[in-house]
């Protein structure tokens, strides 16, 4: 029996050192591009295709791939805000990977905040030049402050604990709290008006696209961090900058941004940036960015490789599909009554 072929969109070389090193019962095509409308018929003769985060898996991406005979889509990631799931649903299957390192993602969390507070990169520059002046690098210490976490699901809980190891006071905001942990959920409104820090930990969704608004930095404590490790279109960019001119922000620290999608995973050094926002948030000496890298480690890659791989494996077979995502699962409507599956 021939074995099925898997087109791989968007791949760098540490996704192949990963994927390389787990044997799998399909032939990969790794491919440099994007998957979009344009780049879906690559994938001609491919069973299935393999995305990650700034994919364009719009309604035009879908047709595209399902009239080339495409019948799923492993997502290497978590998120899945890309997917046109109305557009999906019947005709591809969108399997994702839940969970790979909810402690990876904290931890990069983490290192912003202590970047940003205790100036690191600054105070690095300045050594590498033998520049030992301390001038401006003054920061505040942790212990006894305030975070105020945003989402408390595997990422926000992790960071929850990270935090309390640094004696911080910790609330949370979420519709749907966390049973145990003795998290202290506020509503929004006082979360930004108590918080000396704000870590966003939610998915993008229609309910939290801009959850930093204009109006909700109208609420936050004045020099209040924000840390940003989900989502870009979580926060308006910009209010954002404008609260940071006003030093009602005392800084932000991103792992994402709202216009990433052409930007990050890519080396654009040697040339003009053209997003003259993204270029005035990173000249301000209190905004640290990194290009979506919070995943980034050994563990998480490994995971990443192994449940995707596996989650093929699954479809191939025709098994139930345990980490299938549709329109109706958020909704609480699916039960994956075929055959485990969602259609
Ligand atoms: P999760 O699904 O375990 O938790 C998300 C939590 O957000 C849930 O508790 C949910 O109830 C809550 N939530 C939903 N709507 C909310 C709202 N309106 N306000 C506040 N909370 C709300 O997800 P997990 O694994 O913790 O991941 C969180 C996010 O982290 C992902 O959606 C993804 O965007 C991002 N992520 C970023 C990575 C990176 O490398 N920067 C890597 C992996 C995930």
């Amino acid at each position: 029996m021939n074995r099925p072929s898997v087109a791989f969109y968007d791949t760098k070389p540490y996704d192949r050192e990963w994927f390389d090193r787990i044997p799998a019962p399909f032939d990969i095509h790794y491919f440099e591009s994007k998957l979009t409308p344009d780049t879906a018929p690559l994938a001609e003769g491919c069973s299935a295709v393999c995305a990650f985060v700034n994919d364009d898996i719009s309604a035009a991406a879908v047709d595209a791939l399902a009239s080339h005979g495409v019948g799923a889509i492993a997502m290497r990631c978590a998120g899945y805000s890309n997917v046109d799931f109305r557009a999906a649903y019947g005709k591809l299957h969108i399997l994702r990977v839940p969970a790979y390192s909810p402690h990876a993602v904290a931890e990069h969390a983490m290192a912003l905040l202590l970047s940003l507070n205790r100036k690191i990169p600054r105070a690095a520059n300045r050594t590498r030049d033998f520049n030992y002046s301390l001038v401006g690098l003054c920061g505040m210490v942790l212990n006894g402050k305030t975070a105020g976490v945003i989402g408390t699901g595997r990422i926000g809980r992790c960071f929850i604990d990270i935090c309390r190891g640094f004696g911080m006071r910790v609330v949370a905001y979420d519709p749907y709290p966390a049973e145990g942990g003795g998290i202290e959920y506020l509503p929004l409104d006082e979360l930004l008006s108590q918080a000396d820090v704000i870590s966003l930990h939610c998915p993008l969704t229609e309910g939290t696209r801009h959850i930093i608004s204009r109006d909700a930095l109208s609420k936050v404590k004045p020099g209040v961090f924000i840390i940003n490790t989900s989502r870009g279109e979580l926060i308006d960019t910009e209010a954002l900058i404008e609260a940071l001119d006003a030093g009602v922000v005392g800084g932000a620290g991103l792992d994402v941004y709202e216009e990433e999608a052409d930007l990050f995973f890519e080396d654009f050094s040697g040339q003009i940036l053209l997003d003259d926002t993204l270029a005035l948030l990173t000249s301000k000496p209190n905004v640290l960015i990194t290009a979506h890298q919070a995943f980034l480690t050994e563990e998480a890659l490994e995971a990443i490789a192994r449940v995707t791989v596996e989650n093929l494996r699954a479809y191939f077979n025709g098994e139930p599909l345990q980490n299938e995502v549709c329109y109706h699962c958020g909704g609480g409507e699916c039960r994956k009554k075929q055959n485990g599956r969602c259609f």
